[in-house]
């Protein structure tokens, strides 16, 4: 059954989104390889997360969930860490199902460990690209391997002792640097990462935290082997989960939202900026920092937008939020230039062609480049019938077209938000209602 989703007339109120899927992933991971009890408050109640969770929990880790209240959003999870020595040889497959996240960072935890193990995924997962993890983990001495010469899931993997590379790696990506650097705390002699300032910095802020050897020098990330020390974890609000709220207010004609605790980090906050240089209303108001990254309520009120380039350096910032910029550009005067994205054809869909697709029956002006897109605004958009092509971040776009559009709109596949924002459809009705 399709979702149905009707225009609104004005939207007032506050959302906290979700606990940050990214920071949720790395607290319980690095708490599973710390010694000690590491007490995560605010963990993503979500999809992915949880996979985290059930493979750590397969690798004999100790790891223990709970609702702090019934209507709370996180969860509190507590991890009983004993460092390498608490993981042992699974005895089934690991199953991470959409979560490229979990794959790639596990590699990395399980290239350092003296077992053997079969790590794999759903439809969608078992086509993403894994060599850039299995190359570098390859280097340092695993042995790894993949479907297709090495390029795709399941991956077979018998780790153990290993050696600290250089590494330059060829894509952007956080989930290989935060693999290559978490095989690297258990290695012999130093790792270092090229180019680690062009992605998010979660691991390098949380591997600190735990005492782990780690300093930015340059553009790379160098760590030295150690044993990591439990902490507790608040995980801030997640900015991408924040993200459809702020074009939703930016882009609607009445429409004033505060996003409440989000997580600012300078690696994360590009939408923010983006929204801004179309000219969008938003202010930050700064609040305590918590798990070592920094937090605000964010203020966004309905604001004429103009078009905008996204290209370059910036698009790591801005990765999983490209779809509802590709929305924001539908309604902002000028000619909308997405590129040097083409990552994004491997991300959870292949959101290049499905944004283009699904905004286009909504009646974008959209047009499709290798790397990118082509947004003519502003149009009125239209109801339509539409997929989420089974990927989160589509879906939430779509949402809020749904709410910008004339007419209904029916979304095919609503439920996969729940990968990163289980209760996206709940607080889109609240807002209508409030
Ligand atoms: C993530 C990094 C990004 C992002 C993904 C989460 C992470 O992927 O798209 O949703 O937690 O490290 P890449 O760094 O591989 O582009």
């Amino acid at each position: 059954m399709p979702l149905q989703v009707s225009p609104v007339a004005s939207i007032q109120g506050e959302i906290e989104p979700p606990g940050d899927k990214s920071i949720s992933h790395r607290a319980v991971m690095l708490g599973s390889l710390a010694h000690g009890l590491t007490n995560i408050s605010n963990f993503l109640d979500g999809a992915d997360t949880a996979a985290s969770i059930a493979c750590l929990q397969a690798l004999g880790v100790d790891i223990r969930v709970e609702h702090p209240t019934p209507s709370a959003r996180g969860l509190n999870v507590t991890v009983e860490g004993h460092g390498r020595e608490g993981f042992r040889e699974p005895e089934q497959v690991l199953d991470v199902r959409n979560s490229g996240t979990t794959m790639r960072v596990m590699s990395g935890i399980l290239a350092s460990l003296p077992f053997f193990s079969v790590i794999t995924g759903d439809d969608s997962l078992v086509r993403r690209p894994m060599r850039r993890v299995i190359d570098p983990l390859r280097h340092m001495g695993a042995d790894i391997f993949g479907r297709a010469d090495d390029s795709y899931p399941p991956l077979v993997i018998r780790g153990g002792k290993l050696r600290g590379i250089e590494y330059a790696p060829s894509v952007m990506s956080a989930q290989v640097k935060t693999a290559v650097l978490l095989a690297g705390l258990s290695a012999d002699g130093r790792t270092v990462v090229n180019h680690a300032s062009a992605t998010r910095d979660h691991t390098t802020r949380m591997l600190r935290a735990m005492g782990a050897h780690i300093s930015m020098n340059g553009d790379s990330v160098e760590l030295k082997p150690g044993e990591l020390t439990a902490m507790d974890i608040d995980v801030p609000g997640d900015i991408s989960s924040a993200a459809p709220w702020l074009v939703m207010a930016a882009t609607h004609p009445r429409a004033r939202l505060c996003l409440i605790n989000v997580g600012v980090n300078p690696g994360r906050i590009g939408i923010v900026h983006v929204l801004k240089s179309m000219g969008a209303s938003i202010t930050l108001e700064e609040r305590p920092p918590a798990g070592g990254e920094p937090i605000a309520n964010i203020s966004v009120e309905s604001s004429g937008l103009k078009a905008v380039t996204v290209e370059g350096e910036m698009v790591p910032n801005v990765i999983d939020e490209i779809p509802i910029i590709a929305l924001a550009a539908t309604q902002a005067d000028g000619e909308t230039v997405i590129r040097d994205a083409a990552e994004l054809r491997v991300k959870e869909s292949d959101r290049i062609s499905a944004t283009v697709s699904e905004l286009r029956k909504l009646g974008a002006d959209i047009e499709e480049l290798p790397d990118g897109m082509i947004v003519k605004g502003p149009t009125i958009l239209k109801g339509a019938l539409c997929r989420s092509h089974g990927d989160h971040r589509l879906a939430m776009t779509l949402g809020i077209a749904g709410l910008l559009a004339q007419d209904e709109t029916l979304i095919y596949n609503p439920e996969c938000v729940e990968v990163s924002y289980p209760g996206f459809w709940e607080d889109l009705e609240a807002l209508r209602a409030g």
